[in-house]
């Protein structure tokens, strides 16, 4: 097949009602929600992509995934490249009116790349040359691993540039996993560089990293170096900016690829799948405005038995850092993983749940790892969308059902979600509470966010995450569960917030440090004492299995972890300890700031007893917590024209029904149902 012999997709570049910033920003020509997944051909003989293709089109299948993992198959050879495979599958596709997203392979550089490239290996923290034999084993700062993945990148972006299946691009897999850092002597030189660039001079460097304490200091750029194993813990603000760099680096290569496809095929979108809540390594608040359209990839923790709030925690957040912009859910699972302890299996109607839950947070692209399930290799127990037991089977059935369901519901492209409450998160913040050595490890930020966010999900409202240096004055209410790094310009700009009328509830050992990882000059909360009017004094986090009682708002409510010992200046107790450390001490304040008010919470405490703190900010901020059944989500998304659109899941094990303004829908046990409701005027159902 010759490139001359497309018939050019150029044309059909017209721009998309999607398009951000005068570029295409989504799969190009595909007018539906997308519904698909991962395709892996090159695992199968010819007569079987036949049958995929139909099978496919049975299931309801526009946009299939494929080539991450190719560069073997494309390349075996350096220079030697096998397009024919490719060729035939993008015509089969095509032919069947299936879009492509097709894959950059450099998450898995083939063996003759290793070979001729040792040096190309990631070297993790213990010195450890990894790989070859898996995947994703390259270092992102290694020359010769830039060059051959542009090379192959511009190579895939001449022979398929021009073919009318093309509809995206999918740069890499999950950039930063398995790799997030290495330890090579290239990373090295230039985390170097980074770091002088970073702070301007080696004189700023040591004061950045307060290598006066325990004589660090550099006398020389060249004894800057990585955070290597140490006899004793390693220098944290040096660890903070090796997971800045380590970021930017991988970033790097991202922009290396993409902008080779932007010079070679400007008319079609580049995204690439990120794992929003799972990978720690990336800081997607700076690479969400690098792709054109962000895309997610989510799987279930399988012990988690009510795994799908953690689920809505993940889509919200890929909504955020998105920007609102519909975004794709570019892979979950079908049933259940491989790769867990114990992985089970998803139970009738889950899927479906599953996906609509991404839908109603504003995905427009449901897609699967993967489509075929794989007979050889580490993922041959995962499940796919033509399992094992093939098309007579519950998740087939439940594949081609859901297909026909996304079919239903194409008015919902492009439709917005709107949460008037954001929570702060900061990749920064967390990666910098993650350090050793604090006043308890097990103050998890993870988990404080995750039990605010529990709260709001189980009262029913809306809610999207903010970096600190957002613009919040839209938010009627932002919380801020744990903030432990705030830059200079956050504190400000939640000051100016409050001050401007807003709500602000803070959390526990929030507000610590500066971007550096020191504590500032004026105490240990010096960052938000004004906004909050109270100074923190100690932190008195308490022995393992102990317990502090507190009375807030007129119940008694439990702390399990966490204290700290509070100066009011400024803001009025509204609950106290009755034992524990700090016997009668203030554990929750409110403090009336300019037009708004800011409360802090001293303490841990747990989904059940956080109603109790928030019951008076929700009133403040004039929300109102919807009475519907527990388990039972109502999620909502608007389209420009004003039409709403209810998704409603039910995840227990009874029918339900909702009362929506003068509608009742209907929602079976384990089941989801949808409805529309036009601007104004009668309402309509499906
Ligand atoms: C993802 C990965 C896929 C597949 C999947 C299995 O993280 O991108 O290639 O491995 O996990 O759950």
């Amino acid at each position: 097949m010759s490139r001359e012999r497309f018939q050019s997709n150029d044309a059909a570049a017209a721009v998309d009602p999607l398009s951000r910033d005068g570029r295409l920003a989504w799969p190009l020509g595909l007018e539906q929600l997308a519904y698909g997944g991962d395709y892996n051909p090159e695992q199968w003989p010819r007569e079987t992509w036949v049958e995929d293709v139909a099978l496919m089109r049975e299931a309801g299948v526009n946009l299939v995934s494929i080539g991450m993992f190719s560069w073997a198959s494309l390349e075996p050879r350096r220079g030697e490249f096998h397009w024919e495979w490719l060729d035939e599958i993008f015509e089969l596709l095509h032919e069947a009116g299936i879009r492509i997203d097709l894959g950059t392979p450099t998450a898995a550089p083939p063996a003759w790349f290793f070979r001729a490239h040792p040096e190309a290996r990631v070297i993790d923290r213990e010195g450890r040359a990894l790989g070859p034999g898996s995947r994703g084993m390259a270092c992102p700062s290694a020359p010769a691993y830039r060059e051959a993945a542009t090379g192959i990148t511009r190579a895939l972006a001449e022979r398929y540039g021009d073919h009318p299946a093309l509809a995206l691009w999918h740069v890499h897999n999950e950039y930063g996993a398995p790799v997030g850092e290495s330890f090579s002597p290239f990373a090295q030189a230039a985390f170097r560089d980074w770091a002088l660039r970073r702070h301007g001079s080696l004189e700023a460097v040591n004061n950045a990293w307060g290598t006066a304490f325990w004589g660090q200091v550099f006398g020389v750029p060249e004894e800057i170096h990585a955070p290597l194993p140490t006899p004793s813990v390693q220098n944290p603000s040096l660890e903070l900016d090796w997971r800045r760099f380590s970021s930017e680096q991988i970033l790097e290569c991202f922009r290396a690829e993409r902008d080779i496809l932007r010079e070679i095929t400007p008319h079609i979108p580049v995204t690439t799948n990120f794992m929003a809540h799972t990978c720690p390594n990336i800081d997607l608040w700076q690479w969400a405005d690098e792709v054109d359209v962000v895309a997610n990839d989510h799987y279930l923790i399988a012990a988690d038995e009510r795994n799908f709030v953690e689920l809505a925690l993940d889509a919200d957040l890929t909504r955020s850092i998105a920007r609102g912009r519909p975004w794709m859910l570019m892979e979950h699972s079908t049933s259940g993983v491989n790769w867990q302890g114990r992985n089970i299996a998803k139970r009738p109607g889950e899927m479906a749940r599953n996906s609509l839950s991404h839908v109603g947070r504003g995905a427009d692209a449901v897609m699967f790892f993967q489509w075929r399930a794989s007979r050889k290799g580490a993922e041959k127990f995962h499940s796919a969308m033509l399992p094992h037991a093939g098309t007579g089977s519950r998740v087939w059935h439940e594949v081609t059902e859901l297909g026909a369901e996304l079919g239903r519901l194409s008015d919902l492209r492009g439709s917005r979600v709107e949460a008037e409450v954001a929570i702060l998160w900061d990749w920064e913040s967390h990666w910098a509470q993650d350090l050793p050595w604090r006043p308890a490890d097990d103050l998890s930020h993870r988990a404080q966010i995750q039990t605010w966010y529990e709260r709001l999900w189980r009262d029913h409202i809306a809610t999207d995450f903010a970096h600190p240096e957002d613009d919040l004055s839209d938010y009627r209410l932002v919380l801020a569960p744990a903030s432990y790094l705030l830059t200079d310009a956050a504190a400000a700009n939640l000051d100016a917030y409050v001050r401007g009328g807003g709500n602000l509830v803070v959390g526990p050992f929030s507000g610590i440090v500066d971007a550096d990882d020191g504590v500032r000059a004026g105490g240990l909360n010096a960052a938000l004492a004004p906004v909050l009017g109270v100074e923190v004094h100690e932190f008195c986090p308490l022995r393992e299995g102990r317990e502090a009682r507190l009375v807030l708002d007129g119940k008694p409510l439990r702390s399990r972890l966490w204290c700290e010992d509070l100066q009011l200046h400024g803001a009025e107790a509204i609950g106290r300890y009755t034992d524990g450390p700090l016997p009668q001490g203030t554990a929750a304040t409110r403090h009336s700031h300019g037009a708004g008010t800011a409360w802090y919470l001293a303490s841990d405490l747990d989904v059940e007893d956080l109603s109790a703190l928030f019951s008076e900010p929700y009133s403040a901020a004039g929300l109102a917590v919807r009475d519907l059944p527990e388990d039972v989500e109502l999620l909502e998304r608007r389209s420009t024209d004003g039409t709403r659109h209810l998704i409603a899941i039910n995840h227990t094990g009874e029918p339900a029904i909702i009362p929506v303004e003068g509608l009742r829908l209907e929602v079976p046990a384990g089941g989801v149902a949808t409805a529309h409701l036009p601007a104004a005027g009668a309402p309509a159902t499906d």
